[in-house]
């Protein structure tokens, strides 16, 4: 990347868009933190068709990774066989992983001519084998467990958390299709862990990688951080944080604190956006069929009398003035100053749709002529 720089603001554009760019998309160092791994077989195979062969296989799983996260692709021409392997951790986006990737294949390829590699990165792993190795969950002589300088906390405290972290981690990822990540508030610390079982192994063989490596994360406290880059699986602890709330399992038992931030969010939109429709409604509701119109349609009839005009005739709506009683309303005999007697319905109603019922009633009736009606004009 090449920016000219020509304007002081124009620094702070770059560095407002670079602040941003490290908040959403991934940066190479953060693929080669602590312990990240590249370990290359000790069998030899200088064969030039060896050689395409492990060139095919990466390009082929570029192509899978690309499309699906994961993949495996074999190119088998006996003598020369070659096994493929790459997987994103779950948490990591399209991005982060074609990042990933194609560091972890560069890396990879220096192997060569070992006749096997693998390397774990932070956010995918690689390997590529002259034999079938896909199911492979455990393995002594290539498993690797690297643990971190102590935390600095309070070891027992720490411990606890730290087996707490682990367990969640492990169980999660065996319900979850063989991933999960967790943060583990204590009160020491944060202890943050992540778990991922390669795609291609069964569970069976997931869930014995995963024991194997927390048994083995367990023994690094008091160290601030450890992980487990294992055949079949790679899990990781840290006291800091090294995943996105948003790549976080949730937990069936409580919601944590990021959810609960989430949602009270989400609650805050929709508050907001009520609001904002509620006053919309009202603008418009008293625009175009407010309680202001009313007026008006009123005035299209004769009978147009104050409140307390009718209020006076009918002695207060006084019980003894009831003639009668309905869903919407009660009616009494009112005698008006004139001395005009008058039948008066008082409506029970508060919504916008009785007021609409009644004057629709009191035109219907002022524009009907019957033996049993009287027009009052
Ligand atoms: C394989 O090749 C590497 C470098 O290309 C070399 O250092 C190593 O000794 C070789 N191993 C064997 C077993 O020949």
């Amino acid at each position: 990347m090449r920016f000219s720089v020509q304007h002081p603001l124009n620094i702070i554009m770059i560095w407002m868009l670079l602040m941003f760019a490290s908040c959403f998309s991934p940066s190479s160092s953060a693929l080669l933190s602590f312990g990240s791994r590249l370990k290359c077989g000790t069998n030899n195979e200088t064969s030039q068709r060896f050689v395409r062969s492990v060139d095919k296989v990466m390009g082929a799983l570029s192509k899978l990774i690309a499309a699906q996260g994961w993949g495996t692709f074999s190119d088998v021409d006996p003598p020369f066989t070659v096994f493929g392997l790459g997987q994103c951790y779950q948490h990591v986006n399209g991005k982060g992983c074609k990042l990933c990737f194609n560091t972890a294949k560069e890396e990879l390829r220096r192997c060569v001519p070992a006749t096997s590699g693998r390397i774990f990165l932070d956010w995918c792993f690689q390997r590529f084998d002259n034999y079938m190795f896909y199911n492979e969950g455990v393995d002594a002589k290539y498993d690797h467990l690297i643990c971190g300088s102590p935390a600095g906390v309070y070891q027992q405290e720490f411990q606890r958390e730290l087996d707490q972290v682990i367990r969640k981690v492990t169980n999660t990822a065996l319900e979850n299709n063989g991933y999960a990540a967790k943060a583990a508030k204590g009160g020491v610390t944060t202890v943050y862990a992540l778990a991922q079982c390669w795609r291609a192994i069964d569970l069976e063989t997931c869930s014995e990688c995963l024991r194997h490596a927390a048994s083995g994360l367990r023994k690094c406290a008091p160290g601030a951080e450890g992980k487990a880059m294992f055949s079949g699986c790679y899990m990781r602890y840290s006291t800091h944080r090294f995943f996105g709330p948003e790549a976080e399992t949730e937990d069936n038992k409580g919601f944590s604190p990021w959810v609960i931030i989430r949602l009270a969010s989400a609650g805050v939109a929709c508050a907001v956006l009520g609001a904002i429709g509620t006053y919309i409604s009202y603008k418009r509701f008293s625009k175009k069929k407010g309680l202001d119109d009313i007026p008006a349609t009123r005035n299209n009839t004769s009978l147009n009398y104050m409140y307390g005009t009718l209020e006076k005739a009918t002695d207060h709506f006084d019980e003894s003035r009831k003639l009668g009683q309905g869903g919407a309303g009660t009616v009494f005999k009112g005698i008006l100053p004139d001395g005009k007697v008058v039948a008066v319905k008082r409506l029970f109603f508060n919504t916008r749709q009785w007021v609409d019922q009644f004057f629709n009633e009191v035109n219907l009736i002022s524009g009907i002529q019957h033996k049993n009606l009287l027009r009052t004009q």
